[in-house]
């Protein structure tokens, strides 16, 4: 009987590698940017299991291409480049990897945080191109975060992991869950406060998203949310970027309306819309939430561990449920 197989769409440490040759026979795409959508779909025939990422458009099209598929792996925990339903109708099971990512991206969320309230990344900027004149009382100055409100929306794991590190700085927390009267179960043991959107919106200092994009989440911010904001308040986005309409916020930006963002994530990954990239008061980081060696490393070996599991006829680890 021959070996059941699997796709990788990107390069993955060779630890992984060896994880999934121990069982399957492993097709890997070499490059080292994505596999082209016809090349994938090409390579699919014969395979039970595809390995892939979030930039990997996942539809019925592609399952169609595989005709004996019955897991696709996602190396990351976002799943929205994946259809469900086209996969569950096709008996296939769809993974994630939730957890492993978690402190990684809590961390990052925090360093942008600092870096446009701080105007971290703006000061690097006039220091390289050699426009810094000297120490100044009143040079650069930034806002402070100690005793300011930070406004979490979206009360997953990651959004926790971003609350716990407030008290670190000093910041009050409270979130919405976007869910109609969902439970606030003592979060925080009780010290985050719970807020409709709205009201978290115009009490944050500091406003910060961690909610998978759905249909309901998409363009949440747009310019009548924005127009709730506090007028010195930040904007950081670490989730998916069309949660908000990137359009909206650099008129808001440009407008003056708030006082800055902090952003990971974009509508249209890569491009970036021109008119942030033209505005001192942004920080702009090219999708790095979960990128650290331990990590990245982490979410393939979950990923390879959920083909090997389903392919055993063992349940996944960490199957998309929703
Ligand atoms: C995820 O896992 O969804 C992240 O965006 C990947 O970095």
């Amino acid at each position: 009987m021959s070996r059941q197989a699997v796709l990788v769409t990107r390069r993955i440490p060779s630890s992984v590698v060896a994880r999934l040759e121990e069982r399957c026979a492993v097709d890997i795409h070499g490059g080292p940017g994505a596999m082209p959508r016809d090349e994938m779909k090409a390579r699919l025939a014969g395979k039970q299991a595809l390995m892939c990422v979030l930039t990997d458009h996942v539809d019925g099209d592609v399952l169609d291409a595989g005709p004996d598929l019955r897991v696709v792996a996602n190396i990351a925990v976002g799943y929205d480049n994946i259809d469900l339903a086209a996969a569950r109708s096709r008996g296939i099971v769809v993974t994630n990897t939730p957890d492993v990512l978690t402190e990684a991206t809590a961390d990052l969320t925090w360093g942008l945080i600092l870096a446009v309230t701080r105007r971290i990344a703006e000061g690097e900027r006039l220091v390289r191109r050699g426009g810094w004149e000297g120490w100044a009382l009143d040079f650069m100055l930034g806002s402070g975060l100690g005793g300011k409100q930070l406004g979490i929306v979206g009360l997953g794991r990651i959004g926790r992991a971003v609350a716990v590190r407030a008290g670190a700085f000093g910041m009050r927390v409270a979130f919405t869950t976007l869910e109609s009267g969902a439970a606030a179960d003592h979060a925080g043991d009780g010290s985050w406060t719970p807020l409709s959107l709205d009201a978290l919106l115009s009490t944050s200092d500091v406003v910060s998203f961690h909610v998978p994009l759905t249909p309901a989440t998409r363009h949440l911010i747009d310019r009548r949310a924005i127009l709730r904001m506090k007028r010195r308040a930040y904007l950081v986005n670490t989730s998916r970027g069309p949660v908000i309409d990137e359009a909206a916020l650099a008129w808001a930006l440009r407008e003056g309306l708030i006082a800055g963002a902090a952003l990971d994530v974009y509508e249209d990954e890569p491009r970036v819309h021109p008119e942030l990239v033209g505005l001192e008061h942004v920080v702009l980081a090219p999708h790095l939430g979960s990128a650290t060696v331990e990590t990245r490393t982490a979410m393939a070996d979950l990923a390879a561990r959920n083909v090997l599991a389903v392919l055993a006829g063992a349940p996944a680890l960490t199957p998309v449920t929703g």
